[in-house]
This record gives C-alpha cells, structure tokens and sequence, in this order.
C-alpha cells in the first residue's frame, strides 16, 4: 500500500462535497485505494480544506477524516495532491499557491475566468514539473462513452451535425428554494451558465465528435431578479441561458442549448443527437440510442391526422456491454494514477485552458452579435513531469 496526501478545498460545496469527496475520493479509499502496476495499491489520505471551520470539521467527522483545516497552505505542507472544487474566482490565485509549492494539481473547471490567466497556470504548472489536470467528467458518463463507441466504430458514416440540449428550470427562490448556489446568476462572482457549460461542450465536442473551430453565440438573462438563500432579492447580472452554434473540423455543424430557464420534457437533463450519413443516435447521461439507416422509416408531412408512428420507439439501445462507474471517480483514479504511475492523463490545464478560451468566444460572440474563429492553442511540448509516491 502506497498512501498519496491530496488536499480536497472547497469540500463544502456541492461539486467538492458530493461528487468529489464522498462519490470519489471515499468511495476509492472504501474500495481500497487504487491498483498501480507494481501491484501495490495507491491510497488517498485527505486534508480538507473550507473556509468555515465548524462546516469542514462536521464534514470531517461526519466521514471520519482526521485531517482538516481552514488555512491553505497549512494543508499544501501535508499533501502532494492539490484539487480544488471552490467557486470560479477563487480558483486561480489557490492553484497558483498550490504550484508555486510544487504540489501536483487537479481542478474543477472553468479553470481560470479567462484565457490569459489559465494559459498563465498551464505554463506555471509546466514550468514547476508537476502533475496536472482538469475535471472533464462528461466524457466518462455512461451515454457518452456509448457514443463515442458509436463514433469510433464507425457507425455514423460521415457526421453530419450534433444537437445538444441541456438544461433544466432553477426556481428563483422566491416561492420555492433554489436548486443551485445564487452566486451561478452573479457575473461579478463568477456565475454565467456560457462560462460553466461552454467549458464542457469543448471538450465533449472535441474528444467525441471533432475539433471545435468557429463558435456563434446568444446569450440571455431571462430572470433578471431572483432571491437567494438568505431571503434576500439580488439582480442576476449572469446570462442564464446560451444558444450557440459551433463549426467543427469536417464541416460538422454543432448547436447546443444550455438553460436554467427550461422545462425538461426530454429523458435525461442533457441530450445530443447525432446525424450522419448511415446513421443517427440520441446519447443522454446513461442511454445512447440508435437509428442504422437501414431502419429509417419514411416519413410523412401530414397535420391533418394525428402521427402515425411512434417515432421514439424506432431506436435501438446501446447496449452497455461493461460496468460504468461514477464519472468523477473514473477521472480521479486516472489522475492518481497519472501521478503515480505515469500513466497517460491528456486532461490537463492546457485543456482546460481550451473551455475557458471558447467559453470567452462564445461571451465577445454574443456581445459583438458575429461569429468567431477559435485559434489554436500551442501547447509547448511538456518537459517530463516529475512523479510522486514512487
Ligand atoms: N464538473 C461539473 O460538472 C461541475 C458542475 C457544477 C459546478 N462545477 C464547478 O465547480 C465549482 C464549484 O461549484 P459548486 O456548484 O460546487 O459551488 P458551491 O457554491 O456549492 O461551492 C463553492 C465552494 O467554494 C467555497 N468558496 C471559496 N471561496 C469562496 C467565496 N469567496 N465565496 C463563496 N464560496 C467560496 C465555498 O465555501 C464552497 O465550498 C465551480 O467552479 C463550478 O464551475 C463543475
């Protein structure tokens, strides 16, 4: 058994609580720890970290973890591992603390609340020679790792256009409580759904479908006032929905809805149909279902009766032919193992750094009302990183 310090800050919110301490990086010390190939198994020894003293200590002990703390650098002196899951804004100077004391780091996204400063945290984190990485956990839900089966056995022919939809309705907290953080609806705190969800699409678009290369958006603040936690009436200054369509390499045509201003009538909070010249496919969180052209049926415009056929019932379903773990704790495992091991890792800051660069596209794209082209992002090639545990 080998044991790896990770300091887990912003452990009281709902991505650091819920998705990354207890369904991964407990869960990976309740099984165990995790398997390297010289067949010991590297283990997770957590130092907390929060800004509120009595909610980090009742978290810690509500789990049983012995380390915890409010004073950052207190924690990095205990730890190799840096993650960070706390609000936007506080992101980049923390990560710039943790590298500049040569931890290895790992990240929620968006990394920075711009291009310059997260391409400045790629080349620090280069130049320290640590480990690094970013939360890109769509790309390990079961629906699309089926699609991307689909893609890579060649199912779809030539693509020819994705549509995403993926949203659903935030009360406002006037007359119901509302179901996300009201610091999401404040720009000036970080809020704005194009910076949380544009992050996301670039890498679901790049890695399942083909490179992003042009990006046209609108943005809207449909709710322009809407009450917090306290009871207290505040003015959304964050766009709360984001129509854009993206070119992709090939001539694929991309257009994806992200709304917190949508009723669901759909089977999953986020959906993307593919269509390509020998087929179709709808992939969700876990279903993937598809259309083979073989079996497209021939449909006919007639409103004057009811629809003929069920349209729905026209799919077949991916079968899922292996286990699916939680997505952000198939990330973690990878990380740690990247740290340990060496194993192979491209989700890093410079990655990261690609959603934040379409994400502030996709803002200049709706405020200047034109399209815009996505440059390239030249990595420099990575000297070799250094590992830990070993
Ligand atoms: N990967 C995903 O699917 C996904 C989903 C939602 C959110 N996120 C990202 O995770 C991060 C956290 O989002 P969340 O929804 O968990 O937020 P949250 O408000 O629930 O939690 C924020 C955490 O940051 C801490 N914090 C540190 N400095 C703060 C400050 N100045 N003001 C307020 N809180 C501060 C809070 O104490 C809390 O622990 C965000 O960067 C968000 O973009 C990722």
């Amino acid at each position: 058994m080998r044991r790896i310090g990770v300091v887990v800050n912003g452990v009281t919110g709902r991505m650091g609580y819920r998705q990354h301490l207890v369904r991964s990086l407990l869960a990976i010390r309740e099984q165990g720890g995790v398997p390297l190939r010289d067949g010991t198994r590297l283990m997770p020894e957590l130092v907390l970290v929060g800004r509120r003293e009595e909610r980090v200590r009742a978290i810690a002990e509500r789990h049983g973890v012995e380390r915890w703390t409010t004073d950052l650098s207190e924690a990095l002196d205990e730890a190799e591992i840096y993650f960070d899951a706390q609000v936007t804004p506080a992101r980049a100077a923390a990560l710039r603390t943790a590298i500049a004391a040569g931890r290895h780091v790992y990240t929620e996204k968006p990394t920075a609340e711009g291009l310059d400063e997260a391409l400045e945290l790629a080349r620090l984190a280069d130049e320290a020679g640590i480990r690094h990485g970013v939360v890109q956990d769509k790309l390990f839900l079961p629906g699309l790792l089926k699609l991307r089966r689909l893609v890579d056995g060649g199912f779809f022919g030539r693509i020819l256009s994705v549509r995403g939809e993926f949203g659903y309705w935030i009360f406002e907290g006037d007359w119901q409580e509302p179901n996300r953080p009201s610091w999401n609806y404040r720009a000036e705190e970080g809020g704005g759904i194009a910076l949380d969800m544009l992050c996301h699409w670039r890498y679901v678009l790049d890695n399942v479908i083909a490179p992003v290369r042009s990006v046209s958006a609108t943005i809207a603040t449909h709710i322009p006032e809407r009450v917090d936690d306290s009871g207290a009436v505040y003015r959304a200054t964050a766009d709360d929905a984001a129509y854009a369509t993206f070119e992709l390499e090939g001539g694929v045509i991309a257009h994806i809805n992200s709304s917190w201003t949508v009723r669901v009538f759909r089977d999953e909070l986020v959906e993307f149909q593919v269509d390509g010249t020998e087929g179709s496919a709808v992939a969700g969180l876990r279903r993937c279902r598809f259309q083979h052209r073989a079996g497209t049926p021939r449909a006919v415009w007639n409103p004057d009766i009811p629809a003929t056929e069920a349209f729905r019932s026209q799919w077949a379903e991916v079968p899922d032919n292996e286990e699916f773990d939680n997505a952000f704790k198939v990330q973690w495992e990878k990380y740690l193992r990247h740290v340990a091991d060496g194993e192979d890792f491209p989700w890093n800051l410079w990655e990261g750094a690609k959603g934040v660069q379409l994400a502030e596209l996709g803002l200049r794209s709706a405020a200047e009302g034109r399209r815009l082209e996505v440059a390239a992002l030249q990595a420099p090639q990575p000297t070799a990183p250094r590992g830990v545990a070993g």
